[in-house]
């Protein structure tokens, strides 16, 4: 491997923000100043990036934002950076900054964006995985998925309390895309009834069977995730068609799952990835994300990663049987 002195690293965040994106951003500062390499954050991700919205990083301030959930350097679903002319003026603005390697974190959507710059943009770039899915290959988990799972359990809790006083049935949507890694947690984590995930469509018929039979002697949570087929409105229709003497809300938990302070294996896991991802910059390393796999660190292709992980059949296991 061709390994060219990098002296400067350009880092952003990119696509939905994540709790443990700032620790990442301490970890990547933090090894890149041991290692006497100038770091500089590029705000708004590529959005940042074609506009040369630099910002330099203060080490102290990173090291007091570890706490904290959201991205100090402030995010953006970018459309300009999928034309090749967004593309060419983030370049130039690379090029004038003399940055000479990209940190990026996010999702499959930022990875993606940075395989199409490759065709034009020749800078070595490693990835870290931020998004609160987890639905990426090449880590167990990503950065905020722990954070996001912890915050729809408390709030599940509570909607608990409420439906059993009323002995109501409660349908919860949970974030995730297409993917029910956070409805599967969640909905194991608080004993629900009924756990709806993309990736199972049989678990909609199991969920039917058990309101057909369901006298509102007690409460019924159901958690959604929402990339569910059906949908959590029509979801409840079916329900209540089936049974048509249930009390039935609906609850959608939203972007409280996405905010919120970093739950301690998010900090660890962003502090050990911003760290690897230097690391990984300074070995040469280029288009690959820096993951843990087995409590280990590793380094997975982008065009790996972009395949999405999905529920493995163990949880699915676990899902069938909590479901029936
Ligand atoms: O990818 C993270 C995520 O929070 C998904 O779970 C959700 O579908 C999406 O982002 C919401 O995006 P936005 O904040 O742009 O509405």
């Amino acid at each position: 491997m061709n390994i060219i002195p990098i002296k400067h690293i350009g880092i952003f965040t990119s696509g939905g923000d994540s709790p443990g994106m700032n620790a990442a951003l301490y970890g990547a500062a933090k090894a890149a100043s041991t290692h006497g390499i100038a770091i500089t954050g590029i705000r708004r991700g590529f959005e940042g990036m074609i506009d040369g919205d630099f910002m330099e990083l203060d080490e102290n301030a990173l090291q007091g934002a570890v706490h904290q959930g959201g991205t100090v350097l402030k995010t953006a679903r970018s459309e300009r950076f999928r034309k090749l002319m967004g593309q060419k003026t983030a370049l130039q603005k690379l090029q004038e900054k003399r940055i000479d390697a990209l940190i990026a974190i996010g999702g499959d959507g930022t990875f993606n964006g940075l395989l199409a710059f490759s065709e034009i943009c020749k800078l070595p770039a490693i990835g870290i995985p931020g998004t609160i899915d987890n639905d990426l290959t090449g880590s167990d988990y990503t950065l905020g998925f722990d954070t996001a799972v912890n915050t729809a359990i408390q709030n599940i809790d509570k909607i608990r309390d409420t439906a059993e006083s009323h002995n109501r049935v409660f349908l919860i949507e949970v974030m995730g895309r297409d993917s029910g890694f956070i409805a599967i947690h969640s909905g194991l984590g608080t004993g629900a009834d009924g756990i709806l995930i993309p990736e199972s469509g049989d678990d909609f018929i199991r969920l039917l069977n058990k309101v057909r039979h369901y006298h509102s002697e007690d409460a019924l949570i159901v958690v959604v995730s929402e990339g569910d087929e059906l949908g959590v409105d029509l979801v409840a229709s079916k329900i209540r068609e089936v049974n048509p003497e249930v009390d039935l809300r609906i609850t959608t938990l939203g972007h409280v799952q996405r905010g919120g302070n970093p739950s301690a294996a998010d900090r660890m896991l962003g502090i050990r990835l911003g760290a690897a991802a230097v690391e990984a910059v300074l070995a040469g390393e280029s288009n690959a994300m820096a993951g843990v796999i087995q409590n280990r660190l590793s380094l997975t292709p982008f065009d790996q990663v972009v395949k999405q992980h999905r529920v493995d059949e163990e949880l699915q296991g676990l899902l069938k049987m909590f479901n029936n």
